[in-house]
């Protein structure tokens, strides 16, 4: 097969990565790729990846059998449409599917008609209801701006003035439209754990759990980012939670967005807070997560290949993913500045990878022989080994081999496992 994979990040290399390894595979394409899927096939960066036109004539012209989308953004312009609609296998959700990541309320919506257990929560588009609103309840405060805000969006906080302003720079449109609405939610307290789906026909197979890491700085101390590690298996969750999972939230939120004429093909991404109530949804997205997958690919014996085009036909029922027992650590190496303002342009050395662990391209750009850092994630470095620990040893036996000018990274990604 001559696949497409749209993406050029961390988690769009370890797709790569794991794609390339299937005997059904004959080139891969990736748009706009990074260096490290450049070594895979070949890489069109200078197409953007939600130009539905420039993507069509990219298919044609490279005889593409699939597409595989991996971020949320050409998914929520609707590129799942357009390529259905020429009859172009995709995976990937509809613009219709991607709202659930794209609109919380939209999310909301679907959790509450689906009866998936999750935090209540109220929309606004009004100022002065959203605060009088908040000013009913007690903290901690969890705000949201409604639409895509590349994971940004979101401030938990126990200082009422701090959430009053948030809604202020919510509505004010910071994080999207003007006309942006507001989500209020119920604080949650427990873990966070990742757990993932290919999806198609109403039929949902599961991923193994994984951890990510979302504050900068060792502790979960510093500001939110995209996620500065990751780790799988996860040692601390109730034995049956992949299958309450898709029993209790995958399947019914399938069934919920059928009964509203949506049918869902695509990664399905369920971050869930485990609670003393026991576990509840926090969020959907229509993608994997980033640096969640770059732990989870090296783990997986299964032909992804062969089961995401199984998707795409309607016979993902007969697809049963299997997993090794190897244990995976993920150290995101940072450039300078990030989150706020990540330096690029810095001349990077990838050092001698020691055995037992693979790094993948995130930010990271070519000039001419040079690698340079081109965005706040550079690398994802992975270490495996028979337990956390021993993979833990690997990833930052690399990292520490790496050099860029401003590297940052965490030292404890996979050491503290649970995340609060
Ligand atoms: P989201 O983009 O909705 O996943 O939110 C980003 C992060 O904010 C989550 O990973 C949680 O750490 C935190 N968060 C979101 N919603 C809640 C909630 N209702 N209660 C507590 N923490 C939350
Ligand atoms: N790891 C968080 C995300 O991908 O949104």
């Amino acid at each position: 097969m001559r696949v497409l994979l749209l993406g050029g990040g961390g988690r769009e290399h370890a797709i790569g990565w794991k794609l390339v390894q299937s005997p059904k595979l004959d080139a891969l394409i990736s748009c706009p790729g990074n260096p490290g899927l450049a070594e895979l096939g070949l890489v069109v960066p200078d197409i953007d990846p939600t130009d539905a036109a420039a993507i069509i004539k990219l298919v044609a012209a490279n005889s593409i059998d699939l597409v595989i989308v991996g971020p949320e953004a050409p998914l929520a312009a609707g590129i799942a449409d357009a390529l259905t609609d020429l009859g172009i296998a995709v995976f990937g959700p509809s613009k219709a599917g991607a709202q659930l990541e794209a609109s919380k309320s939209f999310a909301k919506d679907v959790m509450v008609g689906a009866g998936i257990p999750t935090a209540s929560s109220e929309t606004f588009t009004d100022a002065t209801l959203a605060k009088a609103h908040l000013a009913q309840t007690d903290g901690p405060y969890v705000v949201k701006a409604n639409g895509l805000a590349a994971g940004k969006g979101v401030l938990v906080t126990e200082s009422l003035q701090d959430a009053d302003a948030w809604v202020d720079e919510c509505l004010e449109g910071r994080f999207g439209s003007p006309d942006a609405s507001v989500v209020i939610e119920e604080y949650m307290d427990g873990d966070e754990v990742s757990v993932f789906f290919l999806c198609s026909d109403g039929v949902a197979v599961s991923f193994e759990p994984a951890r990510d890491y979302k504050r900068l700085s060792d502790g979960d101390h510093g500001p939110n980012t995209g996620g500065m590690g990751s780790y799988s298996p996860v040692d601390d969750l109730p034995a049956d939670l992949v299958e309450w999972t898709t029993e209790r939230v995958a399947l019914p939120a399938l069934s919920e967005l059928e009964r509203r004429g949506i049918s869902y093909t695509g990664f399905l991404y369920v971050g869930l807070m485990l609670t003393s109530d026991g576990p509840r949804v926090i969020e959907f997205n229509v993608r994997l997560g980033d640096p969640e997958t770059q732990a989870l690919m090296p783990r997986l014996s299964s032909d992804l290949l062969a089961a995401i085009d199984a998707a795409t036909r309607g016979a993902l029922s007969y697809v049963d993913l299997r997993w090794t027992e190897t244990a995976t650590v993920n150290v995101v190496l940072a450039a300078d500045g990030y989150p706020v303002a990540p330096r690029t342009g810095d001349e990077i050395d990838l050092g001698t990878p020691t055995e037992g662990s693979i790094v993948f391209h995130a930010g990271t750009s070519r000039d001419g022989d040079r690698l340079l850092t081109g965005g706040g994630r550079v690398l994802n470095v992975v270490g495996t080994g028979d337990t956390i620990d021993e993979a833990r040893m690997n990833a930052y036996a690399t990292a520490a081999t790496i050099k860029f000018t401003g590297k940052h990274f965490r030292t404890d990604i996979g050491a503290i496992r649970r995340d609060s």
